[in-house]
């Protein structure tokens, strides 16, 4: 970030606003007011947004060709001073608008002051975040369709690597290692579709709305709006001013997002600890100790599943901010970007060492198809056995195989470890054909039902995938 200069007092009454001001500002004044620090950042959504609303005044005839030539030149090499880090910010001047028309104005002259005809800094700001919400989600939706690539891959490689599946994290049933992660591809394409309808709800351009109600110079608004990709004008100008509904709605997005991040992390970390072994993260995304030399840490996961709680925290923060706001623009709202910038880079970062950890895990096979043969996870195929086979109310079923674990707990072995002998002082009529549905992989095979975890089904899923992926 480039360097603010903090002292710079010479706009304090010449200002671009300072016509009926005697003074200059108080020194905590401009601390609490300006934004420059952080809305440096909306430069290249600004510069674009004055060259559209330029061409458009040029257009309607507001403006000459000739000013119309020496703003657009102005702007441009102002937008190359920037990109090199090389513009001078002042805090004297607020905040990013007024920065560039300073410099547009000690740059070109007189022509640098007809560029803010029919606009206010209300109407720009807002259609400068506009524009910075849907390049990030643009963005975002394309790393998450990475991410989604990824987990289909993966997936694939474990149509039939068997884990156990759990409920309230007590071993449950088996399932498959392609099942659990398509589980959170299905939640990542969610989540790329709420950003999506986030994003054609907020392509809708302020510009033209000016201060707050319109203004009386024969603009075109939809020119404008075209200029920058929008799909329309926003119809009415004090909601256009106003409203931050569209920051909302994609830090809401990116935190349902981050929610489904922070689950996946926290799996990895579970997964990746000596007592589970699913799987091995790689070096690039795990810490060692600086006192215990065994020790692989997940820190990236751990940051993953922590990072959630500042996006969740910055729509809060955002929200109670627009509460209660009279219309039109009040300067509560220039709180908006630090909760968005940081929204969206949190989430990037997420998504990113998501994808990483996704792409470099090394699977256990052996751990996982171990873990699932403990834990008596395919009881309840035995309860469904008793049903289907020996016609027992599945009530009764249930209760007959809750005594079986409790005797298989007793002689401390799995299910399949029991004698038939024992069993049938259980319930007399189980017969041998009881051993065939109590490995894994028949338990597993049996679950395919629409959407369930047998490699069929999960085959069939990832056959579905990589068309809608394609
Ligand atoms: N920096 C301001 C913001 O982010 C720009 C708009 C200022 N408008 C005003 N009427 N003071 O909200």
């Amino acid at each position: 970030m480039v360097q603010v200069d903090a002292t710079d007092n010479e706009h304090n009454t010449s200002r671009i606003w300072g016509g009926r001001f005697a003074a200059g500002p108080d020194a905590v004044l401009e601390a609490i007011n300006a934004s420059i620090d952080f809305d440096q950042r909306l430069w290249p959504q600004d510069i674009r947004g004055s060259i559209a609303h330029a061409s458009m005044l040029a257009r309607a005839g507001i403006l000459n060709e000739e000013d119309l030539r020496a703003i657009i030149g102005g702007l441009e090499a102002i937008a190359q001073d920037l990109s090199k880090g090389e513009f001078a910010f002042s805090r004297a001047l607020e905040d990013i608008h007024m920065n560039i028309e300073a410099r547009l104005a000690q740059d070109i002259g007189e022509a640098a002051g007809r560029l803010h005809t029919a606009r206010s800094r209300n109407d720009q700001v807002a259609t400068d975040l506009r524009l910075w919400v849907r390049d990030r989600i643009d963005e975002q939706t394309a790393l998450l369709t990475h991410l989604m690539g990824l987990l289909l891959k993966r997936a694939e490689e474990h149509v039939d690597t068997v884990m156990p599946g759990f409920t309230h994290l007590q071993t449950a049933m088996p399932v498959t290692f392609g099942h659990h992660l398509l589980a959170y591809l299905e939640m990542f394409s969610r989540d790329r579709a709420r950003m999506r309808d986030a994003r054609d709800r907020l392509n809708e351009c302020p510009l033209g709305a000016a201060a707050l109600a319109g203004t009386s110079f024969p603009i075109d608004r939809d020119y404008t709006a075209e200029l920058l990709g929008f799909d329309a004008p926003m119809r009415n100008s004090l909601d256009a001013v106003s409203d931050r509904d569209f920051a909302l709605e994609y830090i809401s997005a990116a935190s349902i997002t981050g929610i489904h991040c922070s689950r996946l992390a926290e799996e990895m970390v579970l997964w990746s600890s000596s007592g589970f072994d699913f799987i091995r993260l790689s070096d690039h995304f795990t810490t060692g100790s600086s006192i215990m030399p065994q020790k692989k840490n997940p820190d990236a996961a751990e940051l993953v599943r922590a990072k959630l709680g500042r996006i969740a925290g910055h729509f809060q923060g955002l929200m109670m901010v627009m509460k209660g706001l009279p219309l039109a623009y009040s300067k509560d709202m220039q709180e908006d970007k630090e909760a968005v910038f940081d929204a969206a880079d949190s989430l990037e970062l997420m998504l990113r060492a998501m994808a990483g950890m996704i792409g470099d895990m090394q699977a256990n096979p052996d751990a996982m198809a171990r873990a699932a043969a403990h834990g008596h996870s395919t009881a309840t195929e035995l309860a469904d056995w008793l049903v289907r086979d020996l016609g027992l109310p599945f009530r009764e079923a249930h209760h007959v195989t809750g005594s079986l674990v409790k005797m298989a707990d007793e002689q401390q072995c799995q299910l399949a470890d029991l004698t038939l002998a024992d069993m049938q002082r259980i319930h007399p009529n189980i017969h041998a054909k009881v051993y065939d549905v109590l490995p894994v992989q028949e338990a597993i095979k049996a679950r395919n039902s629409y959407g369930g975890t047998a490699p069929e089904r999960v085959l069939e899923m990832i056959q579905w995938w990589k068309e809608e992926l394609a």
